[in-house]
C-alpha cells in the first residue's frame, strides 16, 4: 500500500512526479503530496483525497525543481487528513514512507523525550526526525540513512531528501517494492514499473536490505544490509509501458471486464500446442519431457493466495484434484505463514498473486523456500518480487489491471489452474488424450463464450436499481462454482458496500437460511451439471421462505427460468469452464449495482490495489 516515487534529472520534477503518482495511485488513494529541493529550499504540496486534489494545489505554483519525492497514501496510522500525507518535513530532511514502522512507539516516544514535536499521527514522521538528528551532526545523507535504517523495524520502502545534500536522493528498502530507473542524465525512483517506464527502460531491483544513493552526476551507489558497497544488475525491460488508459469506456474496471476475452486467449496462448491441441506448460523445466517428469513426481500442492487470487486458489483445488488426481490444500496467505505448516518434500507450493507483492503471499512464499519445497507462482506482474523469487513462474498475461476490484486477472488465473489440471492428469497418467482434447476445445471456445456473456452489461444495468433495493445477498454454488459464489459476494461487498455472503449451497441448511426473507436476494449458480438437481432443491427451499432469486445457470433451462425473478442464462459448457463464464454476470451485477449507488468503482473506500502491508 502507498506508492512513493523520486525523480532527479535535469527536467522539473513536479509534473513528472505527478504523472508518476497517477500510476502508482491504484496503491492508495487516501491522499497525496510532494516535495522538492532546489537551493536549498523545500517546497511541499499536501492534499487529503484524490491526486485530483493535489493537482490542483501544484497547478500554477511548481518550483521547477530538477529534485523531488512523492507519495500517495493508504492510512495506517491516522486518518487519512493533510497532516498526515507524506512527504513529512523535519528540519533539514524530507522522506517518503511505504509501509509500517512496527517499532514506532518505542522510538516515538524515545524521540518526544527529546523534545521533539510530532506534527501528524503517522508511523513514518519519526524517520524524519531520526535522519535530522544525523544531519545535524553533520552526517552526510547516506550516513543517516545507514545509520537509521538500523533502528526501524518493520517494513519500509523510504526516499530521502535534505536540504544539506543538494543534490541527492538516498532510498533503501525492507519488504515493500522499490525499483530504480536510470536514465540518460536523470534517475527515478519508484514502488512500481509502470511510473518509470515512460522515463527508462534501464532498471535495478532493490533487494531487501540495499540501500542506494543517486547523485546529479549521474552517479549510484548501491549498499547491502551490512553497508558494504555493491553493485547490482541493470536489466533493460523489453516492454514498454502499456498506457494506463480508459479509451471510450467509463471506468477502468469496465474496461478490463471487457478485456477478458483477450486476457483468457493470452494465458492460454503459451501452453497450448495449436497443432495438437495438446497442453504443454512452458517456464517450468527446459524440455517438455522435464516437465511432464517434475509434475508426476509432485505428491501434493498447496496452493496460498489473498482475496480474489484466493478464490481462484479454491477453483484450483476442484480442477487439479479431479483432473490432475493431486491433493491439494488452498489456504489464505496471512493464516499460511503463521502457522508453522506442514509441507512434506515433493509437494508444490502454488502462490496466486495479481500485483506479485501483496506482502502476507511474499511471506508465505518465503516461509515456503525456507522449508525447501518447491515454489511456483501465477502472477500478473513480471519482475515483481514475488515473480522474481519463487522457483518457477507461470504468467496470468492480463495486461495490466488498474480496478482496485480484480476482474480478469481472476478468469486468467481461473485459466491457468485449468491448465495445470490438464498438465497434472497427463503426468500422472490419469487423463486419456481425448479428456484433453475435449478440455483444451472448451478452453479455446472461453473468450468467444465471454463475448457472448459481455451482453449482460446492458441487462444489469436496467436491473441494478432494482437490485439495490435487497437488504443483504447470498451467492450460492456448488462444487468449483462454490468459489465464484464467494468471488461474486467479494466483488459486491468491496464496490457496494452491501453485506453479502458466498455459501456452498449445501450449507444453506446448517444457519444461512435463517437470513432469508423477502429483501435478500440470492444469486443461485445453477448450471445443468452432476449437481443441478441439488443445488435446484436449494433454491426452493429459498423460495419457499419468501427470497428473492437470481439464477445464473444454462441457457434453455425453463425450469430454472421459472423458478428465478432473473435468470441470467449461460452456454453450456465444460465443468472445468462454467466457472470462468460464471464469473462475468456477477462481476458485471456488482459494477452496475455501486455505480446505481453513486460508488467509486474504480477506487472503492478504504481499499487499495496492492496490499504490501499485513
Ligand atoms: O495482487 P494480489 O492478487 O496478491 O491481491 C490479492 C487481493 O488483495 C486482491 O485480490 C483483492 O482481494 C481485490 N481487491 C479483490 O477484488
Amino acid at each position: 500500500m502507498c506508492g512513493i516515487v523520486g525523480y532527479l534529472g535535469q527536467k522539473p520534477s513536479e509534473q513528472i512526479l505527478l504523472d508518476a503518482l497517477k500510476t502508482l495511485e491504484y496503491r492508495g488513494y487516501d491522499s497525496a503530496g510532494i516535495l522538492t529541493l532546489k537551493e536549498r529550499e523545500f517546497k511541499r504540496f499536501r492534499a487529503a483525497g484524490k491526486l485530483v486534489n493535489l493537482e490542483k494545489k501544484v497547478l500554477g505554483q511548481e518550483s521547477l525543481a530538477h529534485l523531488g519525492i512523492a507519495h500517495t497514501r493508504w492510512a495506517t496510522h491516522g486518518p487519512a487528513i493533510e497532516k498526515n500525507a507524506h512527504p513529512h518535513v523535519v528540519g533539514d530532511v524530507g522522506i517518503v514512507h511505504n509501509g509500517i514502522i512496527e517499532n514506532y512507539r518505542e522510538l516515538k516516544a524515545a524521540l518526544e523525550a527529546q523534545d521533539c514535536v510530532f506534527t501528524s499521527d503517522t508511523d513514518s514522521e519519526l524517520v524524519a526526525h531520526l535522519l535530522n538528528f544525523e544531519i545535524q551532526k553533520k552526517l552526510t545523507l547516506i550516513e543517516a540513512c545507514l545509520n537509521v535504517r538500523k533502528k526501524l523495524e518493520g517494513a519500509y520502502a523510504i526516499l530521502a531528501l535534505s536540504s544539506q545534500s543538494l543534490d541527492e536522493v538516498v532510498a533503501f528498502k525492507q519488504g515493500p517494492p522499490l525499483i530504480l530507473g536510470i536514465g540518460s542524465d536523470e534517475f527515478i525512483l519508484a514502488s512500481d514499473l509502470q511510473a518509470i517506464l515512460p522515463h527508462t527502460t534501464q532498471i535495478v531491483h532493490f533487494d531487501d536490505g540495499d540501500l542506494v544513493s543517486v547523485n546529479a552526476r549521474s552517479k549510484h551507489q548501491f549498499y547491502n544490509s551490512t553497508d558494504e558497497k555493491i553493485e547490482k544488475n541493470i536489466l533493460t525491460m523489453d516492454w514498454s509501458p502499456e498506457k494506463a488508459q480508459k479509451q471510450t469506456y467509463p471506468h477502468f474496471m469496465l474496461k478490463e471486464i471487457y478485456e477478458q476475452p483477450k486476457a483468457v486467449a493470452e494465458a492460454l496462448k503459451p501452453h497450448i500446442n495449436l497443432k495438437n491441441h495438446e497442453v504443454e506448460i512452458q517456464g517450468i523445466k527446459d524440455s517438455f519431457a522435464e516437465t511432464q517428469k517434475y509434475f508426476a513426481q509432485v505428491e501434493r500442492v498447496f496452493i496460498v493466495s489473498c482475496g480474489t487470487s484466493f478464490y481462484g486458489g479454491l477453483y484450483g483445488e476442484y480442477v487439479l484434484e479431479q483432473i490432475g488426481r493431486v491433493p491439494v490444500e488452498v489456504e489464505v496467505a496471512s493464516e499460511f505463514r503463521y502457522r508453522n505448516p506442514v509441507l512434506p518434500p515433493n509437494s508444490l507450493v502454488v502462490f496466486i498473486t495479481q500485483s506479485g507483492e501483496t506482502a502476507d503471499t511474499l511471506a508465505a512464499l518465503r516461509l515456503a523456500k525456507e522449508a525447501g519445497v518447491d515454489t511456483l507462482s501465477i502472477c500478473n506482474t513480471p519482475h515483481s518480487t514475488i515473480d522474481r523469487e519463487s522457483d518457477f513462474s507461470l504468467y496470468m498475461n492480463s495486461g495490466v489491471e488498474i480496478g482496485v476490484a480484480s476482474t480478469k486477472a481472476f478468469v486468467s488465473t481461473l485459466s491457468v489452474l485449468a491448465l495445470l489440471g490438464i498438465m497434472f492428469g497427463k503426468s500422472k497418467k490419469v487423463l486419456s488424450a481425448e479428456e484433453e482434447q475435449e478440455l483444451v476445445q472448451s478452453l479455446l471456445a472461453v473468450p468467444a463464450h465471454i463475448e457472448g456473456l459481455l451482453g449482460y452489461d446492458a441487462f444489469f444495468k436496467e436491473a441494478s436499481e432494482e437490485l439495490s433495493k435487497s437488504k443483504g445477498f447470498l451467492y450460492l454454488g456448488r462444487g468449483a462454482l462454490f468459489p465464484i459464489a464467494m468471488e461474486g459476494a467479494l466483488k459486491l461487498k468491496e464496490l457496494a458496500y452491501v453485506h453479502a455472503e458466498g455459501y456452498a449451497a449445501g450449507e444453506m441448511k446448517h444457519g444461512p437460511l435463517a437470513l432469508i426473507d423477502k429483501e435478500m436476494m440470492c444469486v443461485v449458480i445453477a448450471p445443468q451439471d452432476h449437481l443441478y438437481e441439488k443445488t435446484i432443491s436449494n433454491l426452493q427451499e429459498v423460495k419457499a421462505r419468501g427470497g428473492q432469486v437470481i439464477s445464473v445457470g444454462t441457457v434453455g433451462d425453463k425450469n430454472l427460468d421459472e423458478m428465478s425473478n432473473f435468470f441470467i442464462p449461460m452456454p453450456k459448457a465444460h465443468w472445468v469452464v462454467t466457472p470462468i463464464l460464471a464469473t462475468l454476470p456477477v462481476q458485471l451485477m456488482a459494477y452496475h449495482l455501486a455505480l446505481s449507488m453513486g460508488n467509486d468503482v474504480d477506487q472503492p473506500r478504504n481499499l487499495a490495489k496492492s496490499v504490501t502491508v499485513e
